[in-house]
């Protein structure tokens, strides 16, 4: 299966990284195209619990090298470190591959982000600031990193405190990084030629895509599939798109959420599924599952599947909710709409479908699920008109039911 593409469906933190992990096992390559550090995908295996910002969580299978394309920015400060936390669980350094065309980010693009950062509830991890700067013609990228006064003319031209001490350490990094800083785009493209598995790792989801999500309230670059070609220049033909969504919804940051639960509900939802942001630490916003918004992620995407992940987080509940449309001004519409403010005031409609009382962690057999939480998973396959084909029932990398 040369190449597949693993999609967020919701607002980010669907366990993308589980489940890339559990995709990319014998897979040659695994490609970062979207994002930066303000990802935080969590992998839990034998060596440990992962989070990753910047490395593809693919990457820590041995022998499946991790690529970052130019749709990528890159935190030079956060991939030494996070290479570091991985070096201090016993793991083999993971096999990089940096574009040279990828934008860095750099310390004054977090200080530039103060007000966005209060108004829409980013990161703070520089994203906005460095895809701006991009878009501006104005960035430094790594293949830059090799001429030292184009570095010193650029921090100078913005701003860059202290200037000497962070020129020092970029030159540290090419050192460092020299011979991992190349062509992503082309080695893709002979991994691809070569009938390698490729795994391309979305980050973030659909819902917060700079044009596609809920504008302003989303991220600033392309993370749905279409991120794909916009991040690493390879027109590839995608024989798998994940579309990966939890069993309820979450959000962090601002912006309309029409099935959050603000009450006891929401908070039972956080608790059991341990809903705190793995970059930020900050408590996510919880409620039900919406399939207005999962349908529109698979018109978006074109999803082959769909992975269901968190699904024991919902055991012991006497009825689980899902959003089927929506309220908007007094009509009903099934719809997502442009507007954020619209879908701010949306009201959802709902059914709720029988609960299940019993745990199902670590559950790795169909059959041994209750047959509520059976009932469950085919109804949203039946309304969404996807096959679920992986089901996360706990946080190990073991932990899932593979239906394939
Ligand atoms: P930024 O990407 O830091 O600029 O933040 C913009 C919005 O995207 C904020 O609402 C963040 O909380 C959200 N966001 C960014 N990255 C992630 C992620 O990996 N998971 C979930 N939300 C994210």
């Amino acid at each position: 299966m040369p190449a597949l593409a693993v999609i967020g469906a919701q607002w980010g933190d669907e366990a993308k990284g589980k489940v890339v992990h559990a995709v990319a096992r014998g897979a040659g390559m695994c490609v970062r195209f979207n994002g930066g550090a303000n990802a935080g995908h969590t992998v839990v295996d034998r060596w440990g619990t992962a989070q990753l910002h910047l490395v593809p969580s693919g990457a820590l299978h041995p022998g499946c090298r991790g690529v970052l394309g130019h749709g990528v920015v890159l935190d030079p400060w956060a991939l030494e470190e996070e290479l570091a936390l991985l070096r201090a669980q016993g793991r083999p350094e993971p096999e990089l591959l940096l574009s040279a065309r990828a934008h860095l980010v750099l310390p004054h693009h977090r200080l530039r982000e103060g007000e966005a950062a209060g108004r829409l509830g980013t990161t703070r991890r520089g994203i906005g600031p460095a895809y701006a700067d991009r878009a501006a013609r104005q960035g430094l990228r790594l293949a830059d990193l090799v001429d030292p006064a184009c570095v010193r003319d650029h921090l100078a031209r913005m701003g860059t405190e202290p200037a000497a001490e962070v020129a020092a350490d970029l030159a540290r990094f090419h050192a460092r990084f020299v011979d991992r800083i190349g062509d992503a785009r082309a080695a893709i493209a002979s991994a691809l030629a070569q009938g390698e598995t490729v795994v391309f790792e979305g980050a973030q989801g659909t819902l917060l895509d700079l044009d596609l999500g809920t504008y302003p309230y989303v991220t600033s670059s392309s993370t749905t599939v279409h991120g794909i070609g916009w991040g690493t220049g390879v027109r590839v033909k995608l024989d798998r798109v994940i579309g990966v969504a939890k069993a309820y919804t979450t959000r962090v940051g601002e912006g309309p959420f029409p099935t959050e639960e603000k009450g006891e509900m929401g908070t039972w939802l956080r608790e059991r599924g341990g809903e705190y942001g793995a970059t930020t630490g900050r408590p996510r916003r919880c409620g039900w599952l919406d399939l207005v918004a999962l349908r529109y992620a698979h018109e978006v995407n074109g999803f082959t599947e769909l992975a269901l992940t968190k699904l024991d987080v919902l055991s012991g509940l006497d009825e689980v909710k899902v959003g089927v449309g929506y309220r908007i001004g007094g009509r009903r519409t099934d719809r997502f709409p442009a507007r954020a403010e619209e879908l701010g005031a949306a009201e959802p409609e709902y059914v709720a479908l029988p609960g299940w009382r019993e745990e199902i962690g670590g559950l790795q057999d169909w059959d041994a699920l209750p047959g509520e939480a059976r009932a469950f998973v085919q109804w949203i396959e039946g309304a969404v008109g996807l096959p679920v084909t992986l089901i996360g029932t706990g946080p190990g990398a073991e932990a899932v039911i593979d239906r394939r």
